[in-house]
């Protein structure tokens, strides 16, 4: 598992990961295109799937699909931001891609935010959900946010989720003990507990 580096503009610098699997290399979402990545990407193996976790971060993805051939998966209700998407996800619920690879749907920040789960340590959230330096706490978006309720659902659902790691496109990356954790994002969970009493 690597973080490409060279964030894209066209994603508001978002970060991309690259994913080393015997059965196909994963990007998720995407870096600029540039030779070195290129290159790199081809030494691996290539590239079979564009794992596109919202509409904000597609930057080059088309251009990486068409060179190595790869598939890009977006959610439906943020498809319009990748014309010619191979694979448009349409269901609303948690499903495996191959073993190893759970893509779960948390609307929230955009009605089509997904997260991939990688061998149950390993979570990319794209703009869901993210590490805070400065508070050391999980974050999630408070500004552009598409639709809180879906948002604080979509966060309460990963709590029936294992994983060691956030890694996200905008924020912090952070590991942690699944225990611990599980621990921070019960406390995310919370905070929306006593913000809906607070308005009830
Ligand atoms: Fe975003």
């Amino acid at each position: 598992m690597y973080y490409t580096g060279f964030n894209s503009g066209k994603s508001f610098g978002a970060n991309s990961y690259f994913i080393h699997h015997q059965e196909g290399n994963w990007l998720i979402d995407s870096p600029r295109y540039v030779p070195h990545l290129l290159k790199a990407f081809d030494r691996m193996g290539g590239i079979k799937y564009i794992f596109l976790s919202h509409e904000d971060d597609v930057a080059e993805a088309a251009r990486y699909a068409s060179w190595f051939g790869g598939t890009r998966i977006i959610h439906a209700h943020d498809a319009a931001a990748m014309p010619g998407a191979e694979w448009i996800v349409k269901e609303s619920g948690p499903f495996q891609v191959i073993p190893d690879f759970l893509v779960i749907p948390v609307p929230g920040h955009t009605p089509g935010s997904m997260a991939l789960l990688y061998k149950q340590r390993f979570l990319f959230t794209g703009d869901h959900l993210w590490w805070d330096r400065e508070t050391n706490t999980l974050e999630v978006p408070s500004v552009y946010v598409w639709n809180e309720e879906q948002l604080h659902r979509s966060t309460r659902c990963l709590m029936e989720y294992q994983f060691e790691w956030v890694l996200p496109g905008h924020g912090s990356r952070i590991n942690l003990p699944g225990t611990q954790m599980r621990l921070e994002l019960s406390r995310v969970v919370q905070r929306f507990h006593k913000a809906e009493s607070l308005r009830a």
